[in-house]
This record gives C-alpha cells, structure tokens and sequence, in this order.
C-alpha cells in the first residue's frame, strides 16, 4: 500500500520538506494496517492533520507570498479546500451516536491529497524555490531567513 503513495517532493526549505515527510510517514503507517484500523485511529490521524495543516499551509504560503510566485492563488485554493473537508470530517468523527469516519474513506482522501496535491501542486511550486535559488539573490527569499531584530 505504501508503494502507491506517491515519491517525496523536496521543496527545498527543510521545515515545509520535514512536515511533507511526517505526512507520508503518517500516511503510510495508517494504510499499512487499514483493516485494523478503530476509530480512535482516525481521531488520532485528524487530529494530527488539523495541526499540520494550520502549521504547513502557513508555511507554504508564507514562502509563497515572499517570493510573489504567481501560482500562490491556485494553491492556496487547494489548501482551503482541504481545510474543509478536513473540518467536515471531523464533524462527522466526532458527532455522537455516528459510526463516524470510516478509515477507508480517510485513507481514499488522504491518498488522493498526497498523490493530486504535494506530488503535484507542491511540485510546482518547489520547481519555482529552484529556480529563485538558482539566481542566488532573491530578496524577499533571503528575508525570511534574516534574524529577528
Ligand atoms: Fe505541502
Ligand atoms: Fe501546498
């Protein structure tokens, strides 16, 4: 199961690469034993993607904003997108007397987020990070690693 995850995506800035990573860890360990999955795990994986995703999306759109990419619109849709239906099912997990998220229906959302966003949209964006660095002087790229004053 874990071969039909996509291959990782380096953007090139290790917080946002080290989340990415955490993700597919994630990901795998819970499709690895899908079939034995209780609720609780579900609860366990969502929780942890609302903290991702507030901190990652962050993170990205930040870098995003800085280096005035021209995709940052399209992307950052996708990243709402995701925040809802990650809202949704939450919902759903937690409302009382349900059956709540069945973790096939996790794991077919998470596959489809790994394989149609990180491994693509993020793609593109680490492809435009690559071609900043090669230049060597992106300002506003370079001030986000400036110290705090
Ligand atoms: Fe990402
Ligand atoms: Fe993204």
């Amino acid at each position: 199961m874990e071969s039909r995850l996509s291959g990782a995506v380096e953007v090139g800035i290790e917080c946002i690469d080290e989340q990415h990573r955490e993700l597919r860890r994630r990901a795998a360990a819970f499709l690895r034993a899908i079939g034995g999955r209780s609720r609780q795990d579900v609860g366990i994986l969502l929780s942890y993607l609302r903290v991702y995703a507030v901190a990652h999306f962050g993170e990205e759109e930040e870098a995003m904003r800085r280096t005035e990419y021209a995709g940052y619109h399209r992307h950052k849709a996708q990243h709402d997108l995701f925040l809802r239906d990650l809202l949704a099912l939450s919902a759903q997990q937690e409302r009382p007397r349900s059956a709540g998220v069945a973790p096939r229906d996790l794991a077919r959302w998470l596959k489809a987020w790994l394989n149609e966003h990180v491994s693509r949209t993020d793609t593109e964006m680490a492809r435009y990070f690559e071609h900043l660095r090669a230049d060597e002087c992106p300002p506003r790229w370079t001030a986000r690693r400036d110290p705090v004053a």
